[in-house]
């Protein structure tokens, strides 16, 4: 599965604006400075698709972003991105529907298109209070969801795969779901990129 073109679809801050059309959607959400629209354009192989920042806080809107995909067999398959704002840097326990401003709890509600969510979460630290919060919601309100380990490069791969397993527990993964592999993923050198690719499709294709 790889992905021939990838272009700026539509902005939004209320459901009035989503883009028409059936296309479904995938979204990334996580702390501000993650590495959500970093990933995108990684995926993408697009610099400058989806605007990032050394600065936290630099997404603040819906971003869409139209792809073309090709499968195996040469056929086509279109689909959206979607790059969300981060939620905060706070430390102190929080719901999950404090972290996101009231457009973005909309925007999972009214989403009818929208098959998976990739929650990214930085590799290097344990997750936060927000992260588990946002975590457990998007999984109270059925919605599919991807960990997705970021900045991979960072750290060694021995910490990595240590990592990983902390955020494993932190979160409460349920053990017994298959889907439930967290991806470490780096936008710099393309770690879990193909992993990543092959999720999204068979969600796609689902
Ligand atoms: P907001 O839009 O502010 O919520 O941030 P974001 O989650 O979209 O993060 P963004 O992609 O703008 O990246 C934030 C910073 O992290 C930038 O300086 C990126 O260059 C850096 N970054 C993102 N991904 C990686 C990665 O995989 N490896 C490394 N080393 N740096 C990364
Ligand atoms: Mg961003």
């Amino acid at each position: 599965f790889t992905i021939i073109n990838a272009s700026y679809a539509a902005t939004a801050v209320n459901a009035s604006q989503y883009p028409e059309g059936e296309l479904a959607e995938i979204a990334f959400i996580g702390r501000s400075n993650v590495g959500k629209s970093s990933l995108i354009n990684s995926l993408c192989r697009h610099n400058g698709l989806a605007r990032t920042s050394g600065t936290p806080g630099k997404t603040q809107t819906i971003n869409y972003f139209k792809i073309t995909g090709k499968l195996s067999d040469q056929s086509r398959l279109e689909f959206m991105l979607v790059d969300l704002p981060g939620y905060g840097y706070a430390k102190r326990a929080q719901t999950a529907r404090a972290t996101w401003s009231k457009f973005i709890e909309e925007y999972w509600l009214n989403s009818e298109r929208l098959k998976l969510v990739c929650q990214l979460i930085d590799v290097r630290h344990p997750p936060m209070e927000s992260d588990i919060n946002v975590y457990r919601w998007l999984i109270e309100h059925g919605l599919n969801v991807q960990v997705v380990a970021t900045k991979a490069d960072k750290i060694t791969r021995g910490r990595v795969a240590q990592h990983v397993q902390i955020i494993k527990k932190d979160i409460k993964m349920p053990a017994l779901n298959p889907d439930s592999q967290i991806i470490a993923y780096s936008a710099v050198n393309g770690t879990g990129r193909d992993e990543l690719l092959d999720v999204i499709r068979n969600i796609l294709l689902k």
